[in-house]
C-alpha cells in the first residue's frame, strides 16, 4: 500500500518500476546527456572525485584494462587516458555516449577507446574481461537492496580485479541537509538516498565480493564516498 506522501514509481505506461528501470530511462534522451554534460565538468565536485579516483586507481599499471561503467558523458575519461590505461566506455545511453564520444574527440584523447552501450546488470562482457571497474555516480539511484546486488554481482562477474565504485554515505552534513529538505516537505525520497556504509558492505558481500578500502570525497560534508572491491583472493586466482 502507498504510504503518505509516497509517490508511487510508475514507468510511463503506468506499471509499477524499480529504480534501475527509472535510472536508465532518466538520462536516456538527447536532453538529459546535454544537460548533464554541462553540469559537473569543471566544477569543485568534479575536481575532488578526480582525486579519489586517481588516488583509488594509481596502484594498477598503465596498459591495463579498465571499464568506466556508466562513462556517461566522458567526464573521467581524459583521467583515465593520462593514467594510461585502455579504456572502454560504456553506458546504457546511446546519447550519454554520442556527448562522451564528442568530448572524447574535441580533447583529441578518442583514439584507442572503446565506446559500447551496456547494461550495468546484464553486459555482454565475458568473465574476467576488466583489471578495473570503475563505476561513478550509479549506485546512488538505487533504492532497493537487492537493485544494488544485482547490479555489483555483474560487475564482480566481468572484473578480475578491482572495482572502484561510489555510493551516497549517510553519515555527514549532506546526508543531514537531504534528510531536513524531505521532512519539511513532507516528502519520501526515492532517489539519491544515502545510506549507512555497513548497509553498502552488507551487499558487496551478499554478492561474493568485499570491501578492501574506502574513501569520503569530503569527509563529513559531502554525500559522496568510494568503495574499493576485490574478490577473495581464492576465487580471483
Ligand atoms: C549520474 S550519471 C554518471 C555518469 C558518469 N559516471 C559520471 O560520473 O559523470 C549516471 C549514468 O548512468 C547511466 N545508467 C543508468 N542506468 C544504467 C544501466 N543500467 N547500465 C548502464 N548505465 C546506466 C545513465 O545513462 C547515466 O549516464
Amino acid at each position: 500500500m502507498q504510504r503518505k506522501g509516497e509517490a508511487l514509481d510508475l514507468d510511463a505506461g503506468g506499471r509499477e518500476s524499480n529504480s534501475a528501470e527509472q535510472t536508465r530511462n532518466r538520462f536516456n534522451s538527447e536532453v538529459s546527456a546535454r544537460k548533464y554534460a554541462r553540469s559537473l565538468h569543471g566544477t569543485a565536485t568534479h575536481r575532488r572525485e578526480l582525486l579519489c579516483v586517481r588516488r583509488l586507481l594509481r596502484g594498477l599499471p598503465p596498459g591495463s584494462k579498465v571499464l568506466d561503467l556508466p562513462s556517461g558523458t566522458g567526464r573521467l575519461l581524459p583521467l583515465l587516458v593520462e593514467m594510461g590505461f585502455r579504456v572502454t566506455e560504456a553506458d546504457s545511453s546511446a546519447h550519454m555516449l554520442e556527448e562522451a564520444q564528442g568530448y572524447a574527440r574535441t580533447r583529441g584523447i578518442a583514439q584507442g577507446v572503446e565506446f559500447r552501450v551496456e547494461d550495468a546488470f546484464l553486459t555482454s562482457f565475458r568473465d574476467n574481461a576488466f583489471d578495473a571497474i570503475l563505476c561513478n555516480r550509479l549506485f546512488h539511484h538505487f533504492r532497493e537492496p537487492e537493485v544494488r546486488r544485482r547490479c555489483l554481482s555483474e560487475l564482480g562477474r566481468i572484473c578480475r580485479g578491482q572495482i572502484v565504485v561510489s555510493f551516497f554515505c549517510d553519515r555527514c552534513l549532506g546526508a543531514l541537509i537531504f534528510r531536513l529538505r524531505n521532512w519539511i516537505r513532507r516528502r519520501t525520497p526515492t532517489d539519491r538516498i544515502p545510506i549507512p556504509r555497513k548497509q553498502f558492505t552488507e551487499d558487496v558481500e551478499a554478492t561474493g565480493l568485499r570491501v578492501v578500502q574506502t574513501m569520503a570525497t569530503r569527509r563529513w560534508i559531502a554525500k559522496q564516498w568510494y568503495a574499493v572491491l576485490e574478490r577473495p583472493q581464492a576465487e580471483a586466482a
